[in-house]
């Protein structure tokens, strides 16, 4: 990481009150991506790793059992909160977590993330992917600022003295070395993209 998660999480908490605001056309297009990938019943149990303002998790969570979020930042979960809250939404519950250590050992059948995981570098992104793994989620849906060509740093989406993007090719590489099959990859961007990566014995994957 190019900034410690206390950082991370300070920058976060300071832009909370607008984030909302401030999304790109290849952000909505990339979460709605994730929403459609993840497609939980109502039998899953889904865990948002960098949930943030929960737009991921809200949008899950009147087709989930329940969905946890994780994030390092207070100030946008209470975002989060405030927004279930106005909604009526009773089944999400959001807390302290990071992507190597999610602070949850409750079951997830489901496990997302939207553009949040490219604060890891390439090393710490291997140990968040294999702790996801280690949880045995049925599916992984990561939405994220990913290269599908030549990073190009003066393009949107990440902050180089911040952020630290990795190529497709890695994050498939990981996915597979931890024992998920990649069954979807969605280009949103050359920078910009979506990775399904599935349990081999799943029945949706066997069928
Ligand atoms: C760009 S926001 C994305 C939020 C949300 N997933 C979305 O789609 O709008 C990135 C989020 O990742 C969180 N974050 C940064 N580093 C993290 C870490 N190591 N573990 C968990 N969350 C982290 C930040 O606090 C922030 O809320």
């Amino acid at each position: 990481m190019k900034r410690t998660v206390d950082e991370h999480a300070a920058r976060f908490d300071e832009v909370a009150g607008e984030y909302d605001d401030s999304k790109t056309p290849e952000y909505r297009a990339c979460a709605d991506l994730v929403v459609e990938h993840a497609a939980p019943s109502s039998d899953d149990v889904v865990l948002d790793l960098g949930t943030g303002t929960g737009a991921i998790a809200l949008a899950l969570a009147g087709e989930a059992k329940r969905v946890v979020g994780r994030d390092v930042s207070e100030g946008m979960m209470d975002e989060a909160r405030s927004k279930a809250a106005d909604a009526g939404i009773e089944n999400t519950s959001f807390g302290h977590g990071t992507f190597r250590d999610p602070a949850y050992e409750g079951p997830a059948s489901i496990v997302v993330s939207n553009f949040a995981m490219h604060h890891l570098n390439d090393a710490e992104k291997r140990e968040a992917i294999e702790r996801i793994a280690a949880s045995d989620p049925d599916r992984f849906v990561l939405g994220d600022v990913m290269f599908f060509g030549e990073p190009d740093p003066e393009e949107p989406f990440y902050a180089p003295e911040v952020d630290d993007p990795a190529t497709v090719g890695h994050l498939v590489d990981v996915l597979t070395d931890v024992g998920f099959v990649v069954t979807a990859a969605e280009r949103v961007h050359d920078q910009v993209g979506v990775l399904v990566a599935e349990r081999p014995w799943s029945d949706e994957t066997v069928a």
